[in-house]
Protein backbone atom coordinates (compact mmCIF):
# COMPACT_ATOMS: atom_id res chain seq x y z
CA UNK A 1 0.00 0.00 0.00
CA UNK A 2 0.90 3.84 -0.95
CA UNK A 3 2.17 5.47 2.24
CA UNK A 4 0.73 7.83 4.61
CA UNK A 5 3.06 10.51 3.42
CA UNK A 6 0.70 12.79 0.99
CA UNK A 7 -1.46 13.32 4.26
CA UNK A 8 -3.61 16.30 3.39
CA UNK A 9 -3.19 19.36 5.22
CA UNK A 10 -6.17 21.43 6.49
CA UNK A 11 -6.48 24.72 5.19
CA UNK A 12 -5.07 24.32 1.85
CA UNK A 13 -8.22 23.00 0.57
CA UNK A 14 -9.22 19.86 -1.74
CA UNK A 15 -7.73 21.08 -4.48
CA UNK A 16 -4.69 21.19 -3.56
CA UNK A 17 -4.27 18.35 -1.47
CA UNK A 18 -5.65 15.88 -3.71
CA UNK A 19 -5.01 17.92 -7.58
CA UNK A 20 -4.37 14.81 -9.00
CA UNK A 21 -7.30 12.74 -8.60
CA UNK A 22 -9.56 15.84 -9.64
CA UNK A 23 -10.49 17.35 -13.00
CA UNK A 24 -8.07 20.49 -13.03
CA UNK A 25 -4.68 21.26 -14.51
CA UNK A 26 -2.20 23.75 -13.85
CA UNK A 27 -4.44 26.25 -15.70
CA UNK A 28 -7.60 26.09 -13.26
CA UNK A 29 -7.90 29.26 -11.14
CA UNK A 30 -8.36 27.93 -7.68
CA UNK A 31 -11.20 29.32 -5.53
CA UNK A 32 -10.69 27.72 -2.29
CA UNK A 33 -12.30 28.59 1.20
CA UNK A 34 -9.77 25.91 2.65
CA UNK A 35 -12.55 22.93 2.98
CA UNK A 36 -11.90 20.07 3.72
CA UNK A 37 -9.46 17.54 6.58
CA UNK A 38 -12.42 17.52 8.60
CA UNK A 39 -11.67 15.39 12.21
CA UNK A 40 -12.69 12.16 12.06
CA UNK A 41 -13.30 11.61 15.61
CA UNK A 42 -13.10 8.21 17.33
CA UNK A 43 -15.96 7.33 19.61
CA UNK A 44 -15.60 4.93 22.14
CA UNK A 45 -19.14 5.17 23.31
CA UNK A 46 -20.52 4.49 20.28
CA UNK A 47 -17.73 1.81 19.79
CA UNK A 48 -19.25 0.24 22.87
CA UNK A 49 -23.17 0.18 21.77
CA UNK A 50 -21.95 -1.85 18.44
CA UNK A 51 -19.76 -4.14 20.00
CA UNK A 52 -18.07 -6.70 19.03
CA UNK A 53 -14.79 -4.77 19.24
CA UNK A 54 -15.95 -2.79 16.65
CA UNK A 55 -14.40 0.90 16.29
CA UNK A 56 -16.54 3.65 15.38
CA UNK A 57 -15.51 6.95 13.87
CA UNK A 58 -17.27 10.15 13.39
CA UNK A 59 -16.57 12.41 10.27
CA UNK A 60 -17.53 15.63 11.19
CA UNK A 61 -18.39 17.95 7.71
CA UNK A 62 -20.17 20.47 9.87
CA UNK A 63 -16.76 21.70 10.44
CA UNK A 64 -15.74 23.22 6.57
CA UNK A 65 -15.99 26.58 6.09
CA UNK A 66 -19.71 27.05 5.24
CA UNK A 67 -20.74 24.35 7.74
CA UNK A 68 -21.32 20.86 5.34
CA UNK A 69 -19.70 18.86 2.76
CA UNK A 70 -20.72 20.71 0.09
CA UNK A 71 -17.97 22.95 0.31
CA UNK A 72 -15.78 20.23 -1.32
CA UNK A 73 -17.50 19.74 -4.05
CA UNK A 74 -18.01 23.68 -4.87
CA UNK A 75 -14.39 24.20 -4.43
CA UNK A 76 -13.93 22.21 -7.54
CA UNK A 77 -16.98 22.98 -9.33
CA UNK A 78 -16.71 26.98 -8.93
CA UNK A 79 -13.21 26.75 -9.91
CA UNK A 80 -14.49 24.73 -13.22
CA UNK A 81 -16.78 26.76 -13.93
CA UNK A 82 -14.84 29.98 -13.89
CA UNK A 83 -11.70 28.67 -16.01
CA UNK A 84 -14.63 28.13 -18.56
CA UNK A 85 -15.69 31.90 -18.06
CA UNK A 86 -18.88 31.79 -16.02
CA UNK A 87 -20.61 34.79 -14.93
CA UNK A 88 -23.26 33.11 -13.07
CA UNK A 89 -24.40 30.09 -10.86
CA UNK A 90 -27.23 28.85 -9.97
CA UNK A 91 -28.48 25.77 -7.76
CA UNK A 92 -31.70 24.52 -5.99
CA UNK A 93 -31.44 23.66 -2.66
CA UNK A 94 -33.09 22.30 0.71
CA UNK A 95 -30.36 24.87 2.18
CA UNK A 96 -27.06 24.01 2.73
CA UNK A 97 -25.71 23.55 -1.48
CA UNK A 98 -27.19 27.39 -1.73
CA UNK A 99 -25.06 28.67 1.43
CA UNK A 100 -21.90 26.64 -0.20
CA UNK A 101 -22.69 28.37 -3.57
CA UNK A 102 -23.19 31.30 -2.37
CA UNK A 103 -19.60 31.64 -0.79
CA UNK A 104 -18.03 30.48 -3.66
CA UNK A 105 -19.67 32.88 -5.46
CA UNK A 106 -18.49 35.61 -3.09
CA UNK A 107 -14.49 34.51 -3.15
CA UNK A 108 -14.71 34.03 -7.15
CA UNK A 109 -16.34 37.36 -7.91
CA UNK A 110 -19.70 36.25 -9.74
CA UNK A 111 -23.13 36.42 -8.91
CA UNK A 112 -25.35 33.53 -7.73
CA UNK A 113 -28.50 32.41 -8.01
CA UNK A 114 -30.66 30.25 -5.48
CA UNK A 115 -34.17 28.68 -6.34
CA UNK A 116 -35.58 27.43 -2.74
CA UNK A 117 -38.48 25.60 -1.31
CA UNK A 118 -40.05 28.62 0.66
CA UNK A 119 -40.67 28.35 4.03
CA UNK A 120 -38.61 24.84 4.23
CA UNK A 121 -35.17 26.35 4.55
CA UNK A 122 -33.70 25.87 8.18
CA UNK A 123 -32.67 29.22 9.48
CA UNK A 124 -29.43 29.27 9.70
CA UNK A 125 -28.79 28.32 5.89
CA UNK A 126 -31.11 30.69 4.16
CA UNK A 127 -29.34 33.61 6.91
CA UNK A 128 -25.89 32.02 5.17
CA UNK A 129 -27.37 32.60 1.60
CA UNK A 130 -28.50 36.62 2.26
CA UNK A 131 -25.18 36.96 4.19
CA UNK A 132 -22.80 35.95 0.65
CA UNK A 133 -25.36 38.25 -1.18
CA UNK A 134 -27.15 35.37 -3.27
CA UNK A 135 -29.55 36.36 -5.35
CA UNK A 136 -32.66 34.19 -3.60
CA UNK A 137 -36.01 33.53 -5.48
CA UNK A 138 -38.46 31.17 -2.92
CA UNK A 139 -40.83 29.09 -4.44
CA UNK A 140 -44.15 27.67 -3.78
CA UNK A 141 -43.09 24.23 -4.05
CA UNK A 142 -40.80 21.60 -2.95
CA UNK A 143 -37.18 20.81 -3.59
CA UNK A 144 -37.78 18.39 -6.41
CA UNK A 145 -39.48 21.61 -8.31
CA UNK A 146 -37.17 23.56 -7.82
CA UNK A 147 -34.34 21.30 -9.03
CA UNK A 148 -36.34 21.03 -12.53
CA UNK A 149 -36.67 25.07 -12.86
CA UNK A 150 -32.62 24.88 -12.64
CA UNK A 151 -31.95 22.08 -15.05
CA UNK A 152 -34.23 24.54 -17.61
CA UNK A 153 -32.61 27.62 -16.95
CA UNK A 154 -29.17 26.23 -17.19
CA UNK A 155 -30.42 24.93 -20.54
CA UNK A 156 -29.98 28.07 -21.87
CA UNK A 157 -26.15 28.95 -21.23
CA UNK A 158 -26.75 31.83 -18.99
CA UNK A 159 -26.07 29.70 -15.73
CA UNK A 160 -23.74 27.12 -14.30
CA UNK A 161 -25.47 24.82 -12.37
CA UNK A 162 -23.66 23.70 -9.23
CA UNK A 163 -26.28 21.18 -7.98
CA UNK A 164 -24.19 17.24 -8.13
CA UNK A 165 -26.21 16.75 -11.24
CA UNK A 166 -22.73 18.84 -12.23
CA UNK A 167 -19.86 15.59 -12.06
CA UNK A 168 -17.40 18.67 -10.49
CA UNK A 169 -19.31 18.34 -7.43
CA UNK A 170 -18.83 14.78 -7.37
CA UNK A 171 -15.47 14.40 -7.90
CA UNK A 172 -14.79 17.52 -4.92
CA UNK A 173 -16.89 15.16 -2.32
CA UNK A 174 -15.14 12.32 -3.32
CA UNK A 175 -12.10 13.73 -1.39
CA UNK A 176 -13.90 12.44 2.29
CA UNK A 177 -13.48 9.37 1.41
CA UNK A 178 -9.79 9.90 0.41
CA UNK A 179 -9.01 11.36 3.77
CA UNK A 180 -10.81 8.69 5.92
CA UNK A 181 -8.28 5.97 3.69
CA UNK A 182 -5.30 8.59 4.54
CA UNK A 183 -5.83 8.30 8.38
CA UNK A 184 -6.95 4.81 8.87
CA UNK A 185 -4.67 4.18 6.44
CA UNK A 186 -7.03 1.60 5.01
CA UNK A 187 -10.97 1.99 4.08
CA UNK A 188 -13.16 1.26 6.49
CA UNK A 189 -15.81 -2.07 6.23
CA UNK A 190 -18.84 0.44 6.60
CA UNK A 191 -19.63 3.60 5.77
CA UNK A 192 -23.22 5.18 7.15
CA UNK A 193 -24.48 8.39 5.95
CA UNK A 194 -27.70 10.32 5.23
CA UNK A 195 -28.88 10.10 1.89
CA UNK A 196 -31.19 13.64 0.19
CA UNK A 197 -30.42 13.94 -3.73
CA UNK A 198 -27.87 10.96 -3.08
CA UNK A 199 -24.97 12.76 -4.69
CA UNK A 200 -22.97 12.24 -1.49
CA UNK A 201 -23.78 8.30 -1.25
CA UNK A 202 -22.05 8.60 -5.06
CA UNK A 203 -19.18 10.63 -4.25
CA UNK A 204 -17.88 8.59 -1.16
CA UNK A 205 -18.33 5.40 -3.44
CA UNK A 206 -16.70 6.72 -6.39
CA UNK A 207 -13.64 8.20 -3.78
CA UNK A 208 -13.20 4.61 -2.05
CA UNK A 209 -13.35 2.54 -5.53
CA UNK A 210 -11.03 5.10 -6.96
CA UNK A 211 -8.37 4.60 -4.26
CA UNK A 212 -9.16 0.98 -4.12
CA UNK A 213 -7.31 0.98 -8.13
CA UNK A 214 -4.65 3.38 -6.73
CA UNK A 215 -3.49 0.84 -4.42
CA UNK A 216 -4.03 3.14 -1.44
CA UNK A 217 -6.32 0.88 0.21
CA UNK A 218 -7.32 -2.94 0.23
CA UNK A 219 -10.72 -3.42 0.50
CA UNK A 220 -14.38 -1.29 0.07
CA UNK A 221 -16.50 -0.40 2.49
CA UNK A 222 -20.06 -1.54 2.59
CA UNK A 223 -22.03 1.68 1.79
CA UNK A 224 -25.10 2.27 4.12
CA UNK A 225 -27.38 5.43 3.24
CA UNK A 226 -30.45 6.42 5.58
CA UNK A 227 -33.43 8.19 4.53
CA UNK A 228 -36.02 9.92 6.85
CA UNK A 229 -39.28 7.56 6.42
CA UNK A 230 -41.55 10.55 5.10
CA UNK A 231 -38.51 11.07 2.52
CA UNK A 232 -37.34 7.62 1.57
CA UNK A 233 -37.70 7.20 -1.83
CA UNK A 234 -34.88 5.12 -2.77
CA UNK A 235 -36.16 2.70 0.18
CA UNK A 236 -39.67 2.61 -1.21
CA UNK A 237 -38.30 2.11 -5.10
CA UNK A 238 -41.07 5.16 -5.82
CA UNK A 239 -41.30 8.70 -6.08
CA UNK A 240 -42.92 10.53 -2.94
CA UNK A 241 -44.55 13.09 -4.16
CA UNK A 242 -44.85 15.25 -1.15
CA UNK A 243 -42.08 14.25 0.91
CA UNK A 244 -41.77 15.17 4.54
CA UNK A 245 -39.33 14.91 7.36
CA UNK A 246 -38.24 17.58 10.45
CA UNK A 247 -34.76 16.76 8.46
CA UNK A 248 -34.83 19.33 5.64
CA UNK A 249 -32.25 19.10 4.48
CA UNK A 250 -32.92 15.58 3.28
CA UNK A 251 -36.36 16.50 2.57
CA UNK A 252 -36.07 14.97 -1.27
CA UNK A 253 -38.79 12.59 -3.62
CA UNK A 254 -37.10 12.33 -6.42
CA UNK A 255 -33.36 11.91 -5.87
CA UNK A 256 -31.02 12.94 -9.23
CA UNK A 257 -28.91 10.63 -8.26
CA UNK A 258 -30.40 7.45 -7.63
CA UNK A 259 -29.48 4.98 -10.18
CA UNK A 260 -25.64 5.98 -8.77
CA UNK A 261 -26.77 5.63 -5.26
CA UNK A 262 -28.35 1.88 -5.95
CA UNK A 263 -24.99 1.17 -8.00
CA UNK A 264 -23.52 2.00 -4.93
CA UNK A 265 -25.74 0.11 -2.03
CA UNK A 266 -25.52 -3.16 -4.70
CA UNK A 267 -21.99 -2.82 -5.73
CA UNK A 268 -20.79 -2.40 -2.13
CA UNK A 269 -23.31 -5.00 -0.95
CA UNK A 270 -24.36 -1.91 1.53
CA UNK A 271 -28.04 -0.76 2.21
CA UNK A 272 -30.97 1.91 2.21
CA UNK A 273 -32.86 2.12 5.25
CA UNK A 274 -35.36 4.51 6.94
CA UNK A 275 -34.99 6.39 9.88
CA UNK A 276 -37.86 8.49 11.86
CA UNK A 277 -38.02 12.11 13.10
CA UNK A 278 -38.09 10.70 16.51
CA UNK A 279 -35.19 8.73 16.14
CA UNK A 280 -32.87 11.26 14.42
CA UNK A 281 -33.70 13.85 16.61
CA UNK A 282 -32.82 11.81 19.84
CA UNK A 283 -29.28 10.92 17.98
CA UNK A 284 -28.73 14.42 17.19
CA UNK A 285 -29.55 15.03 21.07
CA UNK A 286 -27.47 12.29 22.01
CA UNK A 287 -24.51 13.06 19.66
CA UNK A 288 -24.31 16.40 21.04
CA UNK A 289 -24.63 15.37 24.75
CA UNK A 290 -22.49 12.52 25.00
CA UNK A 291 -19.92 13.07 22.56
CA UNK A 292 -19.41 17.27 22.37
CA UNK A 293 -20.81 17.14 18.30
CA UNK A 294 -23.65 19.17 17.39
CA UNK A 295 -25.39 18.26 14.09
CA UNK A 296 -28.04 19.55 11.96
CA UNK A 297 -30.79 16.54 12.06
CA UNK A 298 -30.33 15.83 8.55
CA UNK A 299 -26.73 14.53 9.73
CA UNK A 300 -28.34 12.94 12.47
CA UNK A 301 -29.35 10.49 10.65
CA UNK A 302 -26.33 8.15 10.15
CA UNK A 303 -26.35 8.42 14.10
CA UNK A 304 -30.03 7.23 14.15
CA UNK A 305 -29.36 4.72 11.46
CA UNK A 306 -26.40 3.13 13.47
CA UNK A 307 -28.32 2.79 16.71
CA UNK A 308 -31.23 1.28 14.66
CA UNK A 309 -28.68 -1.44 13.57
CA UNK A 310 -26.94 -2.07 16.81
CA UNK A 311 -30.43 -2.45 18.53
CA UNK A 312 -32.41 -4.58 15.49
CA UNK A 313 -32.18 -8.58 15.97
CA UNK A 314 -32.97 -9.02 12.25
CA UNK A 315 -29.64 -10.41 10.31
CA UNK A 316 -30.42 -8.20 6.93
CA UNK A 317 -30.49 -5.43 8.62
CA UNK A 318 -28.13 -5.19 11.48
CA UNK A 319 -24.82 -5.35 13.09
CA UNK A 320 -25.71 -8.59 15.17
CA UNK A 321 -23.29 -10.97 12.43
CA UNK A 322 -20.82 -7.79 12.34
CA UNK A 323 -17.10 -9.25 11.71
CA UNK A 324 -15.04 -9.03 15.33
CA UNK A 325 -13.10 -5.76 15.05
CA UNK A 326 -15.18 -4.09 12.05
CA UNK A 327 -14.39 -0.21 11.32
CA UNK A 328 -17.17 1.78 10.77
CA UNK A 329 -17.03 5.72 9.84
CA UNK A 330 -20.09 7.60 10.06
CA UNK A 331 -20.41 11.15 8.28
CA UNK A 332 -22.26 13.58 9.71
CA UNK A 333 -22.70 16.10 6.97
CA UNK A 334 -23.78 19.59 8.47
CA UNK A 335 -23.45 21.91 11.78
CA UNK A 336 -26.30 22.01 14.08
CA UNK A 337 -25.98 25.82 14.21
CA UNK A 338 -27.51 26.01 10.49
CA UNK A 339 -30.84 24.58 11.82
CA UNK A 340 -31.34 25.22 15.41
CA UNK A 341 -35.14 25.49 14.93
CA UNK A 342 -36.47 22.76 17.21
CA UNK A 343 -33.57 23.36 19.53
CA UNK A 344 -34.83 26.90 19.94
CA UNK A 345 -38.30 26.01 20.76
CA UNK A 346 -36.42 23.82 23.95
CA UNK A 347 -34.53 27.06 24.87
CA UNK A 348 -38.04 29.14 25.20
CA UNK A 349 -38.26 26.97 28.56
CA UNK A 350 -35.02 28.76 30.40
CA UNK A 351 -36.62 31.41 32.65
CA UNK A 352 -34.25 34.00 34.56
CA UNK A 353 -33.96 33.38 38.45
CA UNK A 354 -32.66 36.71 40.92
CA UNK A 355 -28.86 37.93 39.88
CA UNK A 356 -27.51 36.64 43.15
CA UNK A 357 -25.07 33.62 43.59
CA UNK A 358 -27.70 31.99 46.45
CA UNK A 359 -30.38 32.55 43.13
CA UNK A 360 -28.04 30.81 40.89
CA UNK A 361 -26.69 28.03 43.10
CA UNK A 362 -30.42 26.72 43.96
CA UNK A 363 -30.57 26.68 39.63
CA UNK A 364 -27.85 24.82 39.00
CA UNK A 365 -29.15 22.66 41.45
CA UNK A 366 -25.81 20.03 40.90
N1 LIG B 1 -27.01 16.16 4.88
C1 LIG B 1 -27.13 17.49 4.70
C2 LIG B 1 -26.86 18.37 5.85
C3 LIG B 1 -27.51 18.00 3.43
O1 LIG B 1 -27.61 19.31 3.26
C4 LIG B 1 -27.77 17.10 2.38
C5 LIG B 1 -28.19 17.59 1.07
C6 LIG B 1 -27.61 15.73 2.63
C7 LIG B 1 -27.24 15.29 3.88
C8 LIG B 1 -27.86 14.70 1.59
O2 LIG B 1 -26.82 14.69 0.65
O3 LIG B 1 -28.16 15.16 -1.35
O4 LIG B 1 -25.83 14.32 -1.52
O5 LIG B 1 -27.66 12.83 -0.70
N2 LIG B 1 -28.52 18.78 0.84
C9 LIG B 1 -28.80 19.33 -0.49
C10 LIG B 1 -28.89 20.84 -0.47
C11 LIG B 1 -29.90 18.66 -1.22
O6 LIG B 1 -29.57 21.43 -1.31
O7 LIG B 1 -28.22 21.46 0.35
P1 LIG B 1 -27.13 14.22 -0.82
Amino acid sequence: MHSTTTKSHRGRGVIENFREFLPVSPATPVISLGEGNTPLIHSPRLSERVGHGCEVFVKNEGVNPTGSFKDRGMTVTVSKAIERGATALICASTGNTSASAAAYAARAGISCVVILPVGKIATGKLLQAFAYGAKIVGIDGNFDDALRIVRELGETGDFTIVNSINPDRIAGQKTAAFEIIDELEDAPDFHLLPVGNAGNITAYWAGYQEFLARDRSTKLPAMIGFQAIGAAPIFRDRIIENPETIASAIRIGNPASWKQAKAAVVESRGAIDIVGDEEILAAQKWLAQNEGIFVEPASAASIAGLFKWCNSTGIAESFQEIREGSRIVCTVTGHGLKDPDVIVERMKELKPVAATVTAVRRAIDL
